[in-house]
């Protein structure tokens, strides 16, 4: 759904949430999958495909390239790109950070290929250094340009990268472009999230040779000649699921959440143990729900099997509520605390600083990033205006506002919009207070 610039939720707040919902495909799962399926002139179905914003801007990608996105049923896609019309795209939209893992997937069918600088959210410098290297390593030529990288490759080669920092987006790049590349590549601290994983199913459905030591951080890729189409479903999203769940709590709630699996959400539960919060099987979802008042916790941001960057910003909303002092230590983006000074605004005690608890040991140390979170709990939230400043930010000002004492306008919900789908429409069926009023109404 595409909302326009001015529209706004109103919430009003304190009604514990109830019910159950069914969570949707992960958006960061189905677009690579999307980027997959250029690989082949073959056709691919892809399930569970989510209905967000991310999800249009990465089929305007697909179909500027050639190919033909067609729907097959609810939340079922064909995709298919016979003949790749164009690899020179530098004009698309800079709305994600999708492109430049095209490039890969270019080359091989083309040779060359121009893709915008990436957009996304503004949570912190997100360069992309890593591809960029690791792509020359393997005989790509790129020039970056005003606004585009230009790249040439006659054969893209394996190689060996070991990565700085095990980058998702980088470790998707590389894998992207080793799998029809000529001989083996070895990708070391490669990024390991269950969604790369959904990734690397697809690619061996398509005939791909690839194998992973998820606890080695390990992952070798065999070049083959060509790959086939693939049927493949998208894995629930799990900043989805945390949203709904961290919602429930906030609000001193209980929901079930359909259709979901505890092995990619171990992190998050384990935390939801260390406050005191409720959760428990229900035939084949998860219910969670507030039993009793909350500990403080201690978190620290990592990649995958840590807790994850996009699950702090909703988590730290039912920190407000915990009885004592507790922290975030966020070391994958180095400027993604702005929106506590809402929360601030709401009532709750926060003092973010860039004084890290594990000093010279973190990546963000003496860089002067306001990095770290100080919670002081238990605040009682008051509704008030907030601007939405990116998409998780803004999943933490729902939370809020639905946890909130009186009404909140939240503005700029098409950061929402991009990475969930009818998110009003679906916390309503739980009970949530939430009207959309359009822009100019
Ligand atoms: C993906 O971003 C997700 N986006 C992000 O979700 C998520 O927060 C992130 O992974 C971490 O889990 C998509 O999948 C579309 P990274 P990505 O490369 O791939 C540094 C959301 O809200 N880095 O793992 O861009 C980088 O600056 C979004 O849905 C380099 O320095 O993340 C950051 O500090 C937000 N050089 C860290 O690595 C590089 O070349 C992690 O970035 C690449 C990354």
């Amino acid at each position: 759904m595409m909302s326009g610039m001015g529209d706004r939720f109103f919430i009003e707040g304190g009604v514990p949430l109830a019910g159950s919902l069914a969570v949707r495909g992960s958006k960061n799962a189905a677009s690579k999958l999307m980027v997959a399926s250029l690989l082949t002139d073959q056709p691919s179905t892809i399930e569970n495909v989510p209905m967000s914003v991310e999800i249009d801007i990465t089929r305007e990608l697909c179909e500027k390239i050639g190919s033909t996105v067609s729907a097959v049923g609810d939340y079922e896609i064909r995709i298919v790109t016979p003949k790749v019309t164009t690899s020179l795209v530098p004009e698309l939209s800079r709305k994600n950070r999708i492109p430049i893992l095209a490039l890969g997937p270019l080359l091989h069918r083309a040779g060359v290929a121009e893709v915008p600088v990436l957009g996304g959210c503004p949570i912190g410098h997100r360069p992309i250094d890593f591809h960029v290297a690791a792509l020359r390593e393997m005989g790509v030529e790129i020039e970056r340009r005003e606004h585009s990288y230009y790249a040439e490759a006659q054969e893209i080669r394996g190689a060996d990268i070991a990565f700085p920092w095990p980058s998702v987006g980088a470790t998707e790049s590389v894998i992207l472009a080793a799998v029809l590349a000529k001989g083996r590549t070895r990708i070391e601290n490669a990024a390991v999230e269950p969604e790369i994983m959904n990734l690397i199913e697809m690619l061996c459905a398509m005939g791909a040779k690839i194998s992973v030591r998820e606890a080695k951080r390990s992952i070798e890729v065999e070049g083959v000649l060509s790959l086939g189409g693939a049927r493949i479903r998208v894995m629930p999203d799990r900043n989805e699921i945390v949203s709904f769940a961290t919602a429930a709590l906030a609000t001193g709630g209980s929901v079930c959440i359909e259709n979901i699996e505890d092995w990619y959400l171990k992190t998050f539960l384990s935390h939801l143990d260390a406050i005191g919060a409720g959760y428990e099987k229900e035939g084949s979802g998860m219910r969670f729900f507030k039993k009793g008042p909350f500990r403080p916790d201690s978190i620290r941001t990592e990649p995958h099997p840590g807790f994850m960057t996009d699950w702090q910003q909703p988590f730290l909303v039912v920190l407000t509520a915990a009885e004592g002092i507790s922290i975030i230590h966020e070391t994958v983006y180095e400027d993604r605390l702005g929106y506590t000074e809402d929360l601030r605004r709401m009532g709750a005690y926060i003092e973010v600083s860039g004084v890290c608890p594990v000093g010279s040991e973190c990546r963000f140390f003496g860089g002067g990033y306001k990095h770290v979170a100080r919670i002081t709990g238990p605040a009682k939230l008051k509704g008030t205006r907030i601007r939405i400043p990116d998409l998780r930010a803004g999943m933490a000002h729902v939370v809020a506002a639905l946890a909130a004492q009186g009404e909140s306008v939240l503005e700029e919900i098409h950061h929402l919009d991009r990475g969930y789908e009818k998110i009003d429409e679906r916390l309503e069926t739980i009970g949530a207070r939430i009207r959309r009023v359009m822009d100019g109404e």
